[in-house]
């Protein structure tokens, strides 16, 4: 277990991208220090914190004043929860409030809040005169692991989640492993789906030790909080874990695109039900790793056993694994086939799947035939 320096301290993992190079800085109580770690980064500047309507009444006080007592100044801007503000109308309120709060090259963004507030707010930091540094205070789980890190910004178009973006890498990530304690149990899991997924995808050693902890990493969610050093631990692994794949292949070259296990048939699912709360995110990545597992050993890659240790640990931790699962009605395979198409990570209208070899070994099948896929797709529609 990776311990940090003195009980209390935070774990830092710093993210080499040279010059663009950042510090996650993952512990309880963190927050407090974002006013002295924005200084220290930017002296002089002044902040404009994003966050929305649920995150503001639970965390912006505590956020407002760990910029006080750095004595950085702050104005807020605060839009309505959900993915719906993903969109050009959200991003343009951001836009235009930020320039309202008179921010200048040189002054600081705070993107408090979700997955949502991440990507909207780093997008709007990345266009707004030319680009704007901005500091990820992620508010849940799946934020906390994933989408805080690495710079990758977006809003969803009509067609397709994050099909309009930029990459633009925050200057801090200040983790609050304390904020996750006001998280739902829904939200919680549904990071988790994220968190199977680093160990899946590249650490054998960290599934068996998520498999003997599970319990302990969810210790405290919606119970009144307290979660101690296992959710820390399997925090700071899965962004260790982030931050050296992205270090290597910022721009998803290559290697990068191993995060998006279980991500091309998530999205799909996750436009199907039309970005709502009947499949949060990572719901869909959960179910979407289940299907790249299954789609593995049909291709005769993956063992059966294997498949069936990795799928029944998502499910031994709550989450959906199959289809049939999500109430309500699912497009055909032809359709859900549609969707994984218009999703990014297709070349040249060929299909690139990351699947799964062994747990701890992920890897890229390019140009995967549509015949099979298809008709794999028919079979998972079925109720087992
Ligand atoms: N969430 C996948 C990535 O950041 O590349």
């Amino acid at each position: 277990m990776t311990a940090p320096l003195r009980p209390g301290d935070p774990t830092i993992v710093n993210v080499a991208l040279g010059e663009r190079a950042y510090d996650l800085v993952i512990g309880r109580g963190v927050i407090a220090s974002l006013g002295a770690r924005a200084r220290a980064l930017r002296p002089g500047a002044k902040a404009a914190i994003v966050t929305d309507d649920i995150v503001a009444r639970l965390h912006l006080e505590a956020a407002e004043a760990g910029l006080a007592a750095g004595r950085v100044a702050s104005s807020r801007v605060v839009i309505g929860a959900g993915e719906g503000a993903k969109s050009y109308a959200g991003l343009e309120r951001i836009c235009e409030a930020l320039i309202a709060a008179r921010l200048e090259r040189g002054d600081l963004v705070v993107a408090l809040g979700g997955g949502v507030v991440g990507d909207l707010a780093g997008f709007a930091a990345a266009i707004v005169r030319r680009g704007l540094d901005y500091i990820q205070v992620p508010t849940t789980l799946l934020a906390q692991v994933d989408s805080a890190v690495g710079g990758k910004t977006a809003i969803n178009s009509s067609q397709g989640k994050n099909l309009i973006g930029a990459f633009h890498q925050p200057r801090l990530v200040l983790a609050d492993t304390a904020m996750l304690d006001t998280l739902p149990m829904r939200q919680f899991r549904a990071g988790y789906a994220e968190v199977v997924k680093y160990a899946l995808l590249g650490d054998a050693g960290f599934f068996a030790w998520l498999d003997a902890n599970v319990k302990d990493v969810f210790a405290g969610i919606g119970a009144g909080g307290g979660g101690g050093a296992a959710r820390e631990h399997a925090i700071a692994t899965s962004c260790r874990m982030k931050a050296a794949i992205v270090a290597r292949d910022e721009r998803e070259s290559g290697e990068r695109a191993l995060l998006n296990l279980g991500h091309t048939f998530g999205h799909a699912l996750e436009a199907a039900a039309g970005f709502s709360d009947r499949l949060l995110h990572g719901e869909a990545v959960a179910i979407g790793i289940a299907l790249a597992a299954d789609f593995s050993v049909r291709r005769g890659v993956l063992a059966p056993e294997t498949a069936a240790r990795a799928i029944g640990h998502l499910g031994r931790a709550g989450l959906p694994v199959r289809i049939e699962e999500v109430a309500g009605d699912w497009p055909d395979a032809d359709a859900l086939l549609d969707l994984m198409a218009q999703d990014k990570k297709v070349k040249r209208g060929k299909l690139n799947l990351i699947l799964l070899r062994d747990i701890g070994h992920a890897y890229m099948a390019p140009d995967v035939d549509p015949a099979p896929l298809r008709a794999f797709l028919v079979e998972k529609l079925k109720p087992q």
